[in-house]
């Protein structure tokens, strides 16, 4: 191994910087040349990069983002685009590839495998949680407590106005940020795309609390359920309570990483250089319960990281 080539991919996600620099000064203690292609893999198709070397990545550590850009790469789905990328890779003479990224960066990753010899490796960071293969993505933790915080300055308020609030969270396929969100934030009720939508049901609980003295509420929803809006004209119509809604959106992706998102940069990165020097290829690496594991692209890509379905009920028997 000589040469190795980085690359952050899809949503960004808290703590890509910090993933970034520990891969690059990993690299300089094995004495490896590394750069990093920018904007995704549109960097790749288009041969697009910067040398990195342990000085370039100086002062990044704390920062949200990433440094490389990325982008969400339509051409890269194509026959073309991957073909595109697996020749600069050659031609690039690198020895390893490292994706940073969330779920689609692991699917991009994999079909890329299939045509190149470059040893490829994926550390998982996305605030979606979605990556099977690791109990927690880079980036999860710092996204959990961006909406926890937010949650509780609108708890102030749904108690002073004895409001209902829908908190709209990120998570367009997937519950995860939701899950951990709600249940943090004490929120009666947790809607997620994983569990078939009931609407007679959140009624319910919101018509009960009422009746109990419960004047506020907090509805947390994926953003995948796609029912916000509905849902708000749907409880004042049919319960009565005033509604209000909150669409946390895009301050959920940056941000200064906390101590968890930068730690599993760090270990990730870790894991990663150490099995490209092992000679290993075609991995995603991970933490489950609490050991850093890896496990291969086809089997990241080939099933769904289930969601604990037990956290719901949890998070709805605080709540009473
Ligand atoms: O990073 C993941 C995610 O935040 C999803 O939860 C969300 O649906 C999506 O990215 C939106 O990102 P973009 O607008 O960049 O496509």
């Amino acid at each position: 191994m000589k040469k190795l080539g980085i690359v952050t991919s899809g949503g960004d996600a808290p703590g890509m910087n910090a993933a970034i620099r520990a891969l690059v000064r990993l690299s300089a203690w094995n004495n490896l040349e590394v750069i990093g292609f920018l904007r995704g893999w549109e960097g790749i198709i288009k041969n697009n990069f910067i040398p990195l070397n342990a000085r370039a990545v100086s002062g990044i550590l704390h920062l949200g983002g990433t440094i490389l850009k990325t982008s969400r790469c339509l051409e890269f789905k194509t026959r073309e685009g991957l073909e595109k990328a697996a020749k600069n890779i050659e031609e690039n003479d690198l020895d390893g590839l490292i994706v940073i990224g969330g779920e689609g960066s692991v699917r991009g990753a994999y079909e890329l495998s299939k045509l190149t010899d470059v040893k490829i490796a994926v550390l998982p960071a996305s605030i979606d949680n979605d990556v099977y293969g690791t109990d927690e993505t880079i980036g999860f933790d710092t996204a959990v407590n961006t909406a926890l915080t937010e949650i509780n300055k609108i708890r102030d308020t749904a108690i002073s106005h004895e409001r209902t609030f829908i908190v709209e969270v990120m998570g367009r396929k997937r519950g995860f940020l939701a899950v951990e969100v709600g249940l943090t934030a004490g929120a009666e009720v947790i809607l997620v795309p994983e569990v078939e939508y009931d609407e007679k049901a959140v009624l319910e609980t919101i018509r009960k609390n009422a009746s109990i003295g419960k004047n506020s509420s907090i509805i947390v929803i994926a953003e995948g359920v796609g029912k916000t809006t509905s849902l708000a004209v749907a409880i004042e119509k049919n319960v009565g309570v005033e509604v209000r809604v909150s669409v946390l959106g895009y301050v959920q992706r940056g941000g200064s990483p906390t101590a968890r998102s930068r730690y599993l940069a760090s270990i990730f990165a870790a894991k990663a250089i150490e099995s490209l020097l092992d000679g290993k290829s075609g991995i995603v690496v991970g933490i489950q319960k609490s050991e850093v594991t890896s496990i291969s692209l086809e089997e990241s890509c080939s099933n769904e990281k289930p969601l604990n379905i037990e956290l719901l009920k949890l998070a709805e028997k605080l709540a009473i």
